[in-house]
């Protein structure tokens, strides 16, 4: 059962396995990608009734655009079925989108359906729900490096350079309201890597890795995930 006194505070989701879900049904790969924004929605319900802070979810990296043009357009093109759609149902829940990621350089259909989101969902208090896309966290370090070579040229910062001063030009930073570490990441379909997320940020999460397909992964198996974070013991490099 799950400990609802120990619930994570922020969830971190590698939500992989649509291709290989639509290849198993004979079906296209956007069949796939379509099932797995509908198991999305579901788990940014589950999570925000559960009372979780932050939910991230990696939905498109900066590797991604290898793939075909077809299937990065049809990705986009099911993000924005998405916000528009849920909307109503998002703010309702009290939750506030955000976004992270080089997001300047996505479709301009896709930007003006998130930035459409993210305002309409600005002042919610619920749910954090973070959406990593056009992410990659060498990208995102190395820029957070080069915001603070240039303060250093311009002379605002003297002295040394802290880790809270790069955290703090993370997109995990200051521009999203300082998020904290995630506490656990899920990756499901079987592959356990990180595949360029949150390099930084996961210096002491919990890695939960399932079998199961991102389209298969409902809220029941969402909250066996987190029965399994529950029964690790952190330590944080400290004595228990
Ligand atoms: C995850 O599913 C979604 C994205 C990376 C956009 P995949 O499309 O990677 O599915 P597989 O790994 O090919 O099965
Ligand atoms: C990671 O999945 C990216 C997302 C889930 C958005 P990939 O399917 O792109 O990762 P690799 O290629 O298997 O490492
Ligand atoms: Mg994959």
């Amino acid at each position: 059962m799950l400990d609802m006194t120990r619930l994570p505070q922020h969830v971190a989701i590698i939500m992989d396995g649509n291709g290989r879900w639509a290849k198993k049904r004979g079906i296209p790969r956007l069949a796939g990608h379509n099932a797995g924004m509908e198991a999305m929605k579901e788990i940014v319900r589950r999570s925000s009734d559960l009372g979780i802070k932050y939910l991230t979810v990696y939905a498109f990296s900066t590797e991604n655009w290898k793939r075909s043009w077809e299937e990065v357009s049809g990705i986009f093109k099911l993000l924005i079925k998405f916000v528009d759609l849920d909307l109503d149902e998002l703010n309702e829940k009290n939750v506030k989108v955000r976004v992270m990621g080089d997001y300047q350089a996505i479709p301009e259909a896709a930007r003006k359906s998130m930035d459409e989101t993210l305002e309409t969902t600005k002042d919610n208090t619920g749910l954090q729900f973070c959406i990593a896309l056009n992410y990659g966290s060498r990208a995102e370090i190395t820029r957070a490096v080069n915001v603070l070579a240039e303060k250093v040229r311009a002379g605002e910062i003297e002295g040394e350079i802290t880790e809270e001063m790069i955290a703090r030009y993370l997109y995990t930073g200051e521009e999203n309201g300082n998020v904290p570490d995630p506490d656990v990441i899920i990756r499901t379909s079987g592959e356990e890597r990180l595949s360029n997320f949150m390099l930084w940020q996961s210096a002491y999460s919990e890695f939960v890795f399932t079998d199961v397909l991102w389209p298969d992964f409902t809220p029941e198996v969402y909250e066996k995930t987190l029965e399994e974070f529950q029964a690790r013991d952190r330590r944080f490099g400290g004595r228990k």
